[in-house]
């Protein structure tokens, strides 16, 4: 949640910053800032709306020379999506960026009211800039150190002082890293703003504050200096970017079947020396969003062929309600970015109870990563588009290993060898689904002037309804809802109404028949059906696509790409910002 790159070098400061913020506008995009500090001026300009309008304003001003600047991205909490509330923000001698959410705020502010100090605006950030300025005497890093005693919450501040020129930067539960460079130095929220100019960076630490001048890095935690390891990117410029692809969504999704033959190249024979769940007596999956969808899919698997007894719950509930530990239980956190805050929080929660954790995790420096007891990580490479497609894929294919090995340690899998087999078959069997992208396209386009839209299925088959119809309403913005096939009858079929769109997925033969009949319901009520399904017999209705009929445990890896594209294409046709749909952010670092 919103994106912070900070400079300090001889290149032209305000290119930098914002070339850095394009990279970040996954995180949040509603405002941004830069500020930038000359021998003994600072300039800030900000905008509200995406980076583009920023950039505008910039082109258009006046600029000081500069060696050091501070920029940032936002994803509103604390007050409107404005130009006042867009950081950075401005206190006394200190200029802050922000990522995170400070919990005392009000508390803070209504000290510093009654001490006659004037805010402009409704931010957390203003006040941690006020806070952090009434701490200043002369020592940045004392000022820092006190400030964090006083500021509850979560942050990483990107920090620079009227009177020093050089940059701070500190974090706590917000991700942050500081790029180093030759002659220059960055900080930034992930890698990607920084990878065209260096490859080298240090993981800033909870607690730990980063002094940068253009040829030094010093990190201080408790107030004494500390030595950090320098680590090496392996994330290609290329990565980072588009390529020939309209979207990153579109680019994403075609990287599948390369990524998810890494991933199963990775852990084919390796996963039983790695980790093994059927050690366990109970599972918890705890996710977000995408992540917890992948996470059902998983359940379904480590229950129906490994008899493992699961829940999923997603990790805002989970953080907060009774759970009953009774069993030999392990949690398992899924999660793109590692840096979820409720995911985080249900994992710590899961610590205090001395319960051990797995993580399915992308990203092998988050925060997630460092902390679970347990790491798979999946190989997606960098996720740009605030959808997760390739991601969510992976964390399927990760939970199909997972419940197919601990079938065959349960000697529950009789056909264990073959099921391996077809496991390496598998990215190129998804490259041809793929490659039927145009039929998908004509999906899309017919969608285009639809209001709403439902996903039905059972079983195994539900859980893939629910990604599909995120996936359509996140990037089309058309109402829709994934349900039981079954349960719509019961209240939800009311809105079934002439031509609207249902999606049926069907590959589950043991109740195929069942929701076939859920169809037909659908369809005297004048719906228009679209049948995803690996079984060429089932009856066409409106439309239906066929995919490869392979192992239960892999069945949705082909599934699943078609309703990605499905969504793609809608939200193509109508035209809209697909790599970042409104209101959305891609890593939620705030509750
Ligand atoms: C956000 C994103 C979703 C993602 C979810 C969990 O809501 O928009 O695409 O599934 O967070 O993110 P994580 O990084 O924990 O997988």
């Amino acid at each position: 949640m919103c994106g912070i790159v900070g400079y300090v070098g001889d290149r032209k400061t305000t290119e930098i910053l914002l070339e850095g913020l394009n990279k970040l506008e996954y995180r949040g995009y509603d405002s941004s800032g830069i500020a930038i500090k000359s021998q003994d001026n600072i300039q800030i300009i900000k905008s509200e709306g995406k980076i583009s309008d920023l950039e505008k304003k910039v082109e258009n001003s006046s600029l000081i020379e500069s060696k050091l600047g501070i920029a940032h991205t936002r994803w509103a909490t604390h007050g409107e999506a404005n130009e006042t509330n867009a950081h950075p923000h401005q206190f006394g001698k200190v200029t802050i960026v922000h990522n995170g959410i400070i919990e005392n705020e009000r508390e803070l502010k209504e000290e510093l009211i009654n001490k006659n100090l004037i805010f402009k605006g409704e931010t957390d950030t203003e006040v941690a800039a006020a806070v952090i300025n009434n701490c200043y005497q002369k020592d940045p890093i004392e000022a820092i150190t006190k400030a964090m005693e006083l500021l509850n919450g979560s942050y990483a501040f990107g920090i620079i002082f009227n009177d020093q020129n050089k940059l701070y930067a500190v974090r706590k539960d917000s991700p942050l890293i500081v790029g180093i460079g030759t002659h220059e130095n960055f900080i930034a929220s992930d890698i990607a703003a920084i990878i065209k100019y260096t490859d080298k960076y240090i993981l800033l630490e909870d607690n730990e504050i980063v002094e940068l001048s253009q040829d030094g890095v010093n990190v201080y935690k408790n107030g004494k200096k500390i030595s950090k390891k320098i680590e090496i990117s392996t994330m290609s410029i290329e990565e980072a970017n588009k390529g020939n692809y309209k979207h990153f969504m579109l680019k994403e999704i075609m990287e599948e079947p390369i990524v998810l033959q890494r991933t199963i190249n990775k852990y084919i024979n390796k996963m039983d020396d790695i980790f093994d769940v059927s050690n366990y007596d109970e599972i918890h999956i705890v996710a977000c969003g995408s992540a917890l969808y992948a996470g059902m899919i998983g359940k379904n698997l480590l229950e129906e062929k490994a008899n493992i007894k699961c829940i999923t719950e997603c990790a805002s509930e989970y953080r907060y309600k009774k759970v009953i530990y009774d069993r030999k239980t392990l949690v398992i956190l899924v999660s793109q970015s590692g840096e979820t805050a409720d995911t985080i929080a249900a994992m710590r929660k899961a610590h205090e109870c001395g319960i051990e954790t797995l993580a399915i995790v992308n990203v092998k420096t988050s925060t997630i990563a460092r902390e679970a007891k347990y790491q798979l990580f999946i190989e997606a490479g960098p996720e740009i588009a605030v959808a997760t497609t390739k991601a969510y894929l992976l964390q399927v294919a990760m939970f199909s290993l997972i419940a197919l090995k601990a079938a065959n340690k349960k000697g529950l899998e009789k056909e264990y060898d073959d099921i391996l087999q077809e496991a390496k078959l598998l990215p190129e069997k998804l490259k041809k689904v793929l490659n039927d992208k145009n039929i998908f396209k004509v999906v899309g386009k017919e969608l285009m002037h639809k209001d709403d839209a439902f996903f039905i299925g059972r079983g195994i088959d539900y859980s893939m309804c629910q990604e599909g119809s995120l996936k359509l309403k996140e990037v089309s913005y058309i109402h829709s809802d994934a349900y039981q096939a079954g349960e719509l009858k019961h209240g939800t079929i009311s809105l079934i109404e002439d031509g609207m769109p249902v999606f049926a997925i069907i590959t589950d033969k043991k109740i195929k028949d069942k929701t076939e009949s859920n169809v037909i319901e659908v369809e005297a009520r004048k719906a228009q059906v679209y049948t995803i399904t690996n079984d060429k017999t089932l009856k066409t209705h409106h439309f239906k696509y066929v995919v490869e009929k392979i192992s239960d445990y892999f069945q949705p890896i082909l599934i699943v790409p078609p309703l990605q594209l499905i969504g793609y294409f809608t939200a193509d046709s109508r035209g809209l910002d697909i790599d970042k749909p409104r209101n959305l952010a891609k890593s939620v670092t705030v509750e």
